[in-house]
């Protein structure tokens, strides 16, 4: 059982994409495991993909949303919302199998869809975070950890993997989601931004602040005072890293190297913070093989990515030709998906 948290405090830079590659990879690589995507983001985009895409998968969403007592995350976060300190047992009533709407993608991956409503009920959510009983913080943070135990009860199953795709912002339940995961992978891309970013990861999750005596986050606070467990990082990978000329490839080297910096002085610091991998490995004695355990790149996979995500097709699963996109030809190359898949499958093979 392992539960995985996708999350950068940055937008846009990859987490829902990963997330559908990731999750539907996985379930392939592992067809007798069951796969769980959690799509705690307001935007839902990950669900879009699984659900078949821009035209599809967001019309079957639309299905979905519109029914009375509706699967997805909102769903199952009203019942909490109505029985906030006494868990209802309820998180079965919200899960789908993507594929019965989407054949491109394995009948060993669930999904409990995000939703937009998500965003209005975040006040409620937090309301009931507050002290209120003893404890009411702490219970409100194991809402997602008590929906991932219904799920897997109701899958019959041992050995449940779990992807959870957040939103950017470190919202009350992106906090939930933190609480519940286990291990953090945190893809980031070749900015002047993002070093600042994954910075705010640091401090929000694990407390870790530049400045001496700098404001520490609530999360971190309660956390430690609930003793909660927090995950730990398992990935920071960098995304759409592409090497187009000389100049861009040592840009983003640079920018790589410097998130690399940051994260390897926490690692310095408080290597417990990390999750070594795979099991029964050593801990990294060098700034190499730090590196090769928690760094990984995905490339830019261009069209493909535009089709794999349009149509909601896993990129191993694409084929090359011209495509229809919204009315629009777009190509993809056999060369682009020469890179791409193997790229793809081998950050599944690091994933336990
Ligand atoms: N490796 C990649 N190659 C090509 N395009 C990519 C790649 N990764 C992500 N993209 C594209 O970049 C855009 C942003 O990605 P995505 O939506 O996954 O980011 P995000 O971090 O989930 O954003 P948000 O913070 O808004 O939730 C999308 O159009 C996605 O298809
Ligand atoms: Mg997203």
């Amino acid at each position: 059982m392992a539960i995985y948290a996708l999350w950068n405090n940055k937008g846009g830079v990859g987490k829902s994409y990963l997330t559908f590659q990731i999750a539907a990879e996985y379930a392939v690589t592992h067809p007798n495991k069951k796969v769980l995507v959690l799509d705690l983001c307001p935007q839902a985009n990950s669900s879009s993909m699984l659900l078949g895409g821009i035209e599809r998968g967001e019309s079957h969403l639309d299905e979905i949303h519109s029914q009375a007592s509706k699967k997805t995350i909102s769903g199952y976060v009203e019942s909490r919302i109505l029985s906030p300190y006494v868990n209802p047992r309820s998180g079965a009533n919200f899960y789908i199998s993507p594929n019965q709407y989407n054949s491109q993608l394995p009948n060993n991956l669930y999904l409990v869809p995000g939703d937009e409503q998500l965003e209005i009920q975040a006040s409620r959510v937090a309301s009931a975070a507050m002290p209120g009983p003893t404890d009411a913080w702490r219970i409100v943070h194991t809402w997602i950890s008590d929906l991932i135990e219904d799920v897997r009860v109701s899958l019959n199953t041992e050995d449940l993997t779990v992807f959870i795709d957040c939103n950017p912002s470190f919202s009350i339940y992106t906090e939930l989601a933190m609480s519940a995961a286990d291990r953090l992978l945190i893809p980031f891309s070749a900015d002047g931004s993002s070093k600042r970013a994954v910075r705010a990861v640091l401090a929000l999750i694990y407390g870790i602040t530049r400045q001496p005596g700098q404001q520490q986050s609530e999360f971190h606070i309660n956390s430690q005072r609930y003793r909660m467990s927090v995950p730990k990082i398992y990935m920071y990978i960098g995304n759409r890293l592409t090497q187009m000329n000389q100049s861009s490839a040592t840009a983003f080297k640079t920018v790589v190297n410097e998130i690399g910096e940051e994260i390897y002085t926490a690692w310095t610091n408080n290597p417990n913070l990390f999750s070594i991998h795979p099991t029964g490995a050593n801990p990294p004695n060098s700034r190499r093989a730090f590196r090769h355990m928690f760094q990984y790149e995905v490339n830019d996979a261009n069209s493909a990515s535009v089709v794999s995500g349009a149509e909601g097709i896993p990129i191993s699963k694409l084929t090359a030709g011209n495509k229809q996109v919204l009315g629009k030809t777009v190509r993809v190359n056999q060369s682009q998906l020469d890179r791409q898949v193997p790229n793809i499958q081998a950050l599944i093979h690091s994933i336990e």
